[in-house]
């Protein structure tokens, strides 16, 4: 019997379809995929709290030499190979909590249809032609290169091949002008803006056209005019986002989640998202994405993680230490989305016990202390002319905000001000000292009411610990299934109800 059963709940405002990049099965995830995935998955939890029908789909991109080579290497066909990484994404992910919708693997047949029906279009609108492909292809960045730039390639240690074969061309060199008046009427698609300056200038240069199949490769999906060739990766993965709402098997589906799609995506990527696949779509006579979220690197030791650096740090080695929670809360919290930023365990050691063991676990704790020992363990109600209402009123639009940009390090930042107000309000008041009464009661209803909403706003980043403090303060039912905004305005907390101690909910770490 939470608050909400005595309000209206909110109607369905909207739609969210949230996706991530298919992430390749050459290699096992590390925390740069898990920062993509995690922010997903919190946007996800978000929306899904405002009460809008959300799609959030993660998947794995199977096809292409590299995975063919990574299955050649260790003695499997490349199948057997994709089976168990992708084995190994599922693990990490359900390891994080990622409530995905859908996780989508290239090499499902739903996806052979949507590949086949979106270069049918495409060829129907005469942007596919045979070529010959004569020269350099980098295979470990799945991407074709021109001869200038292999030795750079190569000195970064790239596996770069040259090649001449007949393949299929994708006419992108048609699409520049029809791209840059797509973004001139959508100012807004490419976050941040200098990613979308970089995309303009790109397009302004002159757009080649790329290869989209292969002869020499079976590892791939057949074109249905000419099934000698297979065309993988690129044309192949982007098409993912709309195979998994239905494309080709489902209209309905496909025209409630397509256009509404919001992309995130690493920086590696942008050139493919926001140039090729607007392109593709719009040759086969589909809108564009509604957006692409761009996001910098996560640097280990101010370089990029890399297989040959052994700089790789998996997700499961820092969860051992700092719990699911402390994991989610610290990427989501730390780098701001949109730049490079510095992984540091050190640094990670400080932001856990600063905001999480010191701030919000003592807060818990010192709050579920005065409760059991001062209000015989129940919590009492908030006034409704607290000055911590205020708190909560800015904090609730300043997050509201910055959900809705991706900015869950602002939204963080903003939620953790209502916890060190409170903290300061206790420290202010000393209700340890204060006797039994109206007074104390007042003190420790909006101490209360405040836990309330910090469970309620933070339960996107960290879910568990968010019903847990849900539960400790004597809430019932899930802390997810709140509607926002009714669910952060000040006076939810009904008072009468139980509160527990409990075990420190995030044990201090130590570096
Ligand atoms: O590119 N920091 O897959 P991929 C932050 N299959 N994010 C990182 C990162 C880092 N150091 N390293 C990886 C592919 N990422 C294609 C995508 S989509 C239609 C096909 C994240 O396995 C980031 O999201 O190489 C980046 O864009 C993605 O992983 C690349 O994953
Ligand atoms: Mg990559």
């Amino acid at each position: 019997m939470g608050p909400q059963g005595c309000r209206v709940a909110s109607f369905a405002v909207g739609r969210f379809y949230v996706t991530t990049p298919i992430y390749y099965v050459n290699d096992a995830p590390h925390i740069g995929h898990a920062y993509t995935t995690v922010t997903a998955d919190a946007l996800a939890r978000w929306h899904r709290m405002l009460g809008e029908d959300v799609w959030f789909l993660t998947g794995t991109d199977e096809h292409g030499l590299k995975v063919a080579q990574a299955a050649d290497a260790n003695g499997v066909t490349p199948r057997e190979w994709a089976d168990t990484v992708v084995q190994r994404y599922r693990d990490v992910w359900d390891l994080l909590d990622i409530a995905y919708d859908d996780f989508i693997r290239t090499t499902e047949p739903r996806h052979y249809a949507a590949v086949a029906k979106l270069l049918e279009a495409c060829r129907a609108a005469g942007d596919i032609e045979l070529g010959t492909y004569r020269g350099w292809y980098s295979v470990s960045d799945e991407e074709y290169i021109t001869a200038d730039e292999v030795e750079e390639y190569r000195s970064r240690g790239r596996n770069v091949i040259e090649m001449e074969e007949p393949n299929y061309f994708f006419r992108l060199s048609r699409f520049g002008d029809r791209l840059l008046e797509w973004y001139e009427r959508h100012p807004e698609a490419i976050t941040p803006e200098t990613r979308r300056n970089e995309v303009l200038g790109f397009i302004r240069q002159g757009l080649q056209d790329f290869s989209i199949s292969r002869t020499s490769l079976t590892w791939g999906v057949p074109l249905p005019w000419d099934p000698d060739h297979v065309t993988y990766v690129w044309f192949d993965a982007l098409t993912n986002y709309i195979t998994a709402v239905g494309y080709a098997d489902d209209d309905d589906r496909f025209r409630t989640w397509w256009p509404a799609a919001r992309h995130l995506i690493g920086k590696d990527i942008i050139r493919f998202h926001c140039v090729y696949w607007p392109a593709m779509l719009l040759s086969a006579g589909l809108e564009p994405p509604a957006d692409w979220h761009v996001h910098g690197w996560l640097l280990v030791g101010g370089e990029k993680m890399s297989k040959t650096r052994l700089n790789q740090i998996a997700p499961a080695d820092l969860v051992a230490d700092f719990g699911v929670d402390g994991y989610r809360y610290h990427f989501l919290r730390d780098p701001s989305f949109g730049p490079d930023s510095d992984f540091s365990y050190e640094g990670m050691v400080v932001r856990y016990n600063t905001d999480l063991a010191n701030n919000l676990g003592n807060l818990l704790a010192r709050v579920a202390t005065v409760v059991g020992k001062s209000c015989g363990g129940i919590g009492p109600a908030p006034s409704p002319d607290a000055p911590l209402a205020a708190v909560v009123t800015e904090a609730y639009a300043t997050a509201a905000e910055a959900w809705a940009a991706v900015q869950p390090s602002v939204a963080l930042e903003a939620t953790w001000r209502i916890v060190r107000e409170t903290n300061a309000h206790l420290e202010a008041h000393e209700p340890w000292k204060m006797a039994p009464g109206p007074e104390l009661d007042r003190v420790m209803g909006d101490a209360l009411e405040a836990l309330r909403v910090v469970a309620v706003l933070a339960a996107p980043a960290i879910p568990r610990s968010a019903q847990a403090v849900w539960e400790r303060i004597g809430m019932s039912g899930a802390v997810a299934a709140q509607r926002l905004p009714d669910a952060a305005v000040w006076g939810g907390y009904p008072g009468g109800c139980t509160v527990t101690k409990g075990e420190s909910l995030f044990p201090r770490v130590r570096a």
